[in-house]
């Protein structure tokens, strides 16, 4: 017991400095089944709004809870202890030797946007929860817990806004903000909350909830498919990401007169749908104009009306993505985009709105964090490339907290929120692997456990 305590408090110790400490743990006691793990992301993905191979899951819908439930089962399956928070982020915990020590964190999201794939997201929380039940099965006691989370709306589909769960986490949304996201029925975030059963006697009681700090999270790593070409173009096998490109969204709204379309003269009109279309143009030069390839811009969701053939459309609203690596071109870009749709409005006589719905700072990944991801890596032999993810992840807001790292691991052709997007088994249980033995390296170990096989 006194052993296993000094173990324990070096271990910590070494954590504390957050040192890609080398476990005794050998990667061959590491028992992963890739095919497993696809089983349950296929299972997983039946629970859709649309019928496989599409899936959509929208925060708080039958679906998205029937998702819930599942990966609260698969979580009790693999002998971790759950709690959800009032925003609905679930949790699955891993008991460290030491259970007051800040935790090692994992895991990722389960939403899908509309006629999305069954890998963005899940991986990295089905996965997560096999990494653990891997650490469990080979008798490994982590000197801190490790958790697998489960982050509640990464998706912006229903509210307009990305990663809500783990910007709650960061203590970076406050409650008028956040009571301001109305979905399209006009219902709000703790009005769909609550009819999910998450009880929360307010905003602020539902924030609260969700908080985290550095005192009680140690280190994040997040699993997740590359969602773009490289790793598979160059037959590596693991991404070690090194920092996540800046997001931000605008919402753009413009209000024209509308009229008949046989009888309205074109001199006459001001078209809605005509000053979008000039933004939209703007917005895809603006974003060629700065001549870096790592400017990216996106005008993904567009809605006119009344949506009459012999309407002229009195409205238009047009949701825009911009990121790039470089946060401060990232923002010139946005201001440039603000600029033309004041000049689009008053060239054409409509009115507009500009709603900047969120515009967030890149992230450096932790050294040490990639130091621990890439030390796994190579004891596992597997192929390696440093990379930047393009897409946002929780992590983003995890950074804020915790020194914070991410794995990815090939997908088919690059693809990514369409229904074709695959990964391999052989590649998630390499990532499963490799996931698993950074947590290990990050929390510690405190002793060893008698192996106790989990049930699958
Ligand atoms: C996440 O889904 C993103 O759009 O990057
Ligand atoms: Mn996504
Ligand atoms: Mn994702």
């Amino acid at each position: 017991m006194a052993l296993l305590r000094a173990s324990a408090l070096l271990a910590l110790l070494c954590a504390a400095q957050l040192l890609p400490l080398a476990v005794a743990l050998k990667p061959s006691s590491l028992k992963v089944d890739g095919q497993a793990v696809v089983d349950q992301l296929l299972h997983l993905a039946t629970f859709s709004d649309h019928p496989n191979p599409a899936v959509t899951r929208i925060l708080f819908t039958e679906n998205d809870l029937a998702g819930r439930a599942y990966v609260k089962q698969l979580m009790a399956q693999a002998g971790l202890a759950i709690r959800e928070d009032k925003m609905g982020n679930i949790y699955g915990t891993l008991p460290g030797a030491d259970p007051a020590a800040a935790a090692v964190g994992t895991g990722s999201h389960c939403d899908a946007i509309p006629l999305a794939g069954a890998y963005d997201g899940t991986t990295g929380v089905i996965g997560g929860i096999a990494a653990l039940k891997a650490l469990r099965d080979a008798g490994f006691m982590p000197a801190r817990p490790i958790e697998v989370v489960m982050f509640t709306s990464e998706e912006p589909t229903r509210f307009g806004l990305s990663c809500s769960g783990s910007r709650a986490m960061a203590g970076l949304l406050d409650a008028a903000y956040l009571d301001s996201r109305r979905d399209e029925n006009g219902t709000s975030y703790l009005e769909a909350a609550r009819a999910a059963g998450y009880g929360a006697a307010s905003y602020e009681d539902m924030l609260q909830s969700a908080r985290r700090t550095p005192e009680d999270l140690h280190a994040f790593v997040e699993l997740h498919i590359e969602q773009g070409p490289l790793l598979e173009a160059e037959g590596r096998q693991i991404g070690v990401v090194t920092a996540i490109a800046a997001p931000a969204a605008l919402r753009v709204r413009f209000s024209g007169d509308g009229g008949h379309a046989g009888a309205q003269l074109m001199p006459l009109r001001n078209d809605a749908s005509l000053a979008a279309a000039e933004l939209a143009l703007f917005v895809e030069k603006a974003a060629l104009g700065t001549g870096a390839i790592d400017t990216v811009a996106t005008v993904g969701y567009w809605d006119i009306s009344p949506k009459a053939v012999n309407s002229v459309p009195r409205e238009a609203l047009l949701e825009i993505d911009v990121r790039d690596i470089d946060g401060p071109r990232r923002d010139a870009v946005v201001a440039s985009i603000m600029e033309e749709a004041a000049r689009i409005a008053e060239k054409r006589r409509v009115r507009h709105s500009v709603d900047a719905i969120n515009q967030d700072p890149p992230a450096t990944c932790g050294a040490d964090v990639v130091a621990a991801v890439q030390a796994s890596t190579d004891e596992l032999g597997y192929s390696s490339k440093r990379m930047v993810s393009r897409a946002y992840h929780d992590s983003l807001f995890m950074a804020q907290i915790a020194p914070t790292g991410m794995i990815f691991i090939p997908c088919r052709n690059g693809w990514s929120h369409r229904p074709d997007e695959f990964a391999s088994p052989q590649d998630i249980a390499r990532g499963v692997e490799v996931l698993a033995l950074t947590l290990a390296r990050l929390a510690g170990e405190g002793g060893a456990e008698p192996a106790a096989k989990t049930e699958l």
